[in-house]
């Protein structure tokens, strides 16, 4: 009887041994283990058995089949191990296959020009000693206007066309809006630390505008300040002339005019030679010849007072630049509105692998 049980392990083992489905295992069970299998025949063959046979042979059936059992169970545990492993083969993704997925039509992820543009605009300035910072796309009334000098009944809130979340004549008490210049930084920055201090803050800001080849509602800044002991427009007209020759790789011309800002005193408009038309007049430089590209000045005194500086000991230069519209001079753009339109035909010219 020991031997006929032997066998039958044996044969069960041979059975499960080239079975590659769950469902295939679970029928050799059946087959053996199951109301009509082998091991049932044999446990019926007992009954007919003296007291003694019973004693001995019982048991040895019984650790048959527990032998069994277990040998299923690793069975069915590594079937199901394999086939984790063949998914995971099947599925597996290869980040350095991009060239075969090109070559097979494909497309893959590349950095929007603005991105490209500002991370270079970010290095000059880390080169030079500045931080970069970043704010909040939703502000209140105090961050993007009454600290920067611009008080309720200030006719310069009518420059920006905002976006309300609230109504502006609710008196809800901390309207939020839509930052309408990353300016909002400059007061974040000076209350979170203490002068010297020089940052930028490249950033999306949102104006209720007319879209048009050189406006757009959703486009992005980049603010910068400098304070500290003796900052003067020389120093201003000194970063703003080495950041356009890194990043136009050549002398490009520029003029200063008298800008009014409410935050800076005094302002100006710095104006870049349209780079689009080399001066001849287009679209984007409104037939002028010179673009609109840097806004800067000295930062008022209140300003400096509402970031809990003393104007008497301190003083600095602000900026915001176009971002958008240094990228369109840099590559040759004509029109803002690729910027968002989400065409993958753009975006791919300026990959850079
Ligand atoms: N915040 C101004 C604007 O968006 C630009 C500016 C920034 C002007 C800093 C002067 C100094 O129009």
């Amino acid at each position: 009887m020991k031997d006929q049980l032997d066998s039958l392990l044996s044969e069960f083992e041979s059975a499960l041994t080239p079975l590659t489905e769950q469902a295939d295992v679970l029928s050799a069970k059946a087959n053996f283990l199951g109301k009509k299998g082998k091991v049932s025949e044999i446990m019926k063959s007992i009954g007919g058995m003296s007291p003694e046979e019973k004693k001995t042979i019982g048991p040895l059936v019984n650790a048959t089949k527990d032998k069994m059992l277990s040998i299923l169970q690793d069975k069915l545990n590594f079937i199901e191990i394999e086939k984790i492993n063949q998914k995971l083969e099947k599925e597996k993704i290869d980040i350095t296959l991009l060239d075969d997925i090109k070559s097979e039509g494909g497309t893959h992820g590349g950095y929007h020009p603005r991105t490209i543009v500002q991370k270079e605009i970010e290095d000059v300035f880390l080169s030079m000693g500045f931080e970069v910072l970043d704010g909040p796309h939703v502000e209140d009334e105090f961050h993007n206007f009454e600290a920067l000098n611009i008080p309720a009944d200030h006719p310069a809130r009518d420059m920006q066309d905002t976006f309300w979340f609230h109504h502006p004549s609710s008196d809800v008490e901390k309207k939020q809006l839509l930052r309408t210049h990353t300016s909002t930084i400059q007061i974040r920055g000076m209350l979170e630390r203490k002068p010297p201090f020089r940052f930028i803050a490249p950033g999306t800001v949102f104006r209720c505008e007319r879209t048009d080849a050189s406006h757009e509602m959703v486009f992005n800044q980049l603010e910068g300040m400098m304070v500290g002991k003796d900052v003067s427009v020389a120093h201003l007209i000194y970063f703003m002339k080495t950041l356009l020759k890194e990043i136009f790789k050549k002398d490009v011309k520029v003029r200063l005019r008298p800008g009014f800002f409410p935050f800076v005193e005094p302002g100006f408009e710095l104006d870049i030679n349209c780079l689009i038309c080399n001066g001849k007049g287009c679209s984007v430089c409104k037939k002028t010849g010179w673009v609109e590209l840097l806004p800067c000045g000295m930062v008022h005194p209140n300003v400096l007072r509402a970031g809990n500086i003393d104007p008497d000991e301190w003083s600095g230069f602000a900026f915001g630049l176009g971002l958008d519209r240094l990228v369109m001079m840099r590559y040759g753009i004509d029109d803002i509105r690729y910027f968002n339109n989400g065409d993958l035909r753009f975006y791919e010219q300026f990959h850079s692998f």
